[in-house]
């Protein structure tokens, strides 16, 4: 049941392509119009929010902050991310114009449904995206996304990752679409976009023995770094967390322009920092940023592995390995430069003779609180 895969988790990762393609199917019209017709969330309640708050836990909270970045650009509604635990006991602002998005993989995480249950009696609308139908948080929300990753077997979540963004870019598009704003044409060149997704993830994933060969090189590292900017931040932390649940390994996730406040003390010679670069064709300079971030901290010593879009020239001088991912909108980047720190996860571990499907310590479905 493998399919000839030595773990659940390269299985999964392999079917990343597939996963975020039959998360798209049925969708998207021919005329670049979203259809969500599941969601049976009245039409005028969802054009009338004026507050968004997602929450998950975990790694399903990282896609929170990618839909934030996606959502506020798109649609201009205030967004929030919280993580479910925080947000259910701190007495939270929320009215019946709150749109709260609880993503969870499982639908039965403890945590999740109870920052359900406390939105709604507050009088919010909740929309879940789960991956798995039928599931407590589904049942108990107003209205429910579902990402079509299929059966997550690892524990640690990397297919309905990818499917849980795609869901949630989904959800994006729909609300600039239904509140009629001025980035219509911008929508239609996103939904495009999204359409070469799988094919571009099975790029990525074709050259995945470079990111292994790197991986096996690097099995007696004890701490690792990752930075990244804009949407690159959660990729960063994500790619953290895997490192940390599979290999065991010390590993944090920053935003590279929180640097300098802080975390550079930590950078000594030979210290391996991932930093995931975001396209040079995107907007404002944030590419520039982030260059010099990689700059600053290789000047203190630090290994920098650099996860670039493909034809950025400007990193490789800064870089001992470069990474690069296709080309596509900057927003839409996470699906790509997610893959290769999934994979380094996995290797390591693997390397170390861990069972990344089964971490120590861990469950696939948190059920307590
Ligand atoms: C990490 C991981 C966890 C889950 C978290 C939420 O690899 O899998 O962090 O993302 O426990 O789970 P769900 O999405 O089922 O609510």
């Amino acid at each position: 049941e493998k399919d000839g895969y030595p773990s659940f988790m390269e299985k999964e990762i392999h079917e990343q392509p597939r996963a975020v393609a039959d998360t798209l199917l049925g969708r998207n019209d021919s005329h670049g119009k979203l259809t969500l017709d599941e969601l049976r969330i009245d039409e005028s309640i969802l054009r009338s929010v004026d507050k968004i708050i997602v929450i998950a836990c975990g790694t399903s909270a990282y896609v929170g902050q990618v839909a934030k970045y996606a959502i506020e650009h798109w649609c201009r509604i205030p967004t929030e991310v919280e993580l479910s635990h925080e947000f259910r006991y701190r007495d939270p602002i929320v009215n019946e114009k709150t749109l709260v998005v609880a993503i969870s993989q499982s639908g039965e995480t403890m945590d999740t449904l109870m920052a359900v249950r406390h939105a709604r009696e507050q009088g919010a609308k909740v929309l879940a995206i789960c991956n798995t139908n039928g599931s407590t948080i589904p049942r108990e929300s107003d209205a429910v996304l579902y990402t079509h990753a299929g059966p997550e077997i690892a524990v640690a979540s990397t297919k309905a990752f990818l499917a849980q963004i795609t869901a949630s870019y989904l959800l994006g598009l729909y609300l600039a679409q239904l509140r009629g704003n001025k980035f219509q044409d911008e929508i239609k060149t996103i939904l495009t976009d999204l359409a070469a997704m799988p094919e571009k993830i099975q790029a990525v994933l074709d050259h995945e023995q470079q990111i292994k060969d790197l991986a096996v090189s690097m099995k007696d590292v004890n701490s690792v770094l990752f930075l990244g900017r804009h949407v690159g931040f959660p990729v960063a932390m994500e790619g953290a967390l895997k490192l940390k649940e599979l290999a065991y390994i010390h590993a944090e996730g920053f935003a590279a322009g929180e640097l300098k406040h802080g975390p550079i003390a930590l950078i000594e010679e030979g210290q391996p920092v991932f930093v995931v670069v975001p396209s040079p064709n995107g907007r404002d300079s944030l590419h520039a940023k982030v260059v010099s971030n990689i700059q600053e901290v290789r000047a203190r010593g630090a290994k920098t592995i650099v996860i670039a879009e493909a034809g950025d020239e400007a990193v490789r001088q800064y870089a001992e390995h470069v990474f690069y991912v296709p080309a596509t909108s900057t927003l839409l980047a996470p699906l790509l430069t997610t893959v290769p720190l999934q994979i380094f996860a996995c290797a390591l571990a693997s390397e170390k003779g861990y069972d990344v499907d089964q971490p120590r310590n861990l469950a696939k479905s948190v059920t307590v609180e």
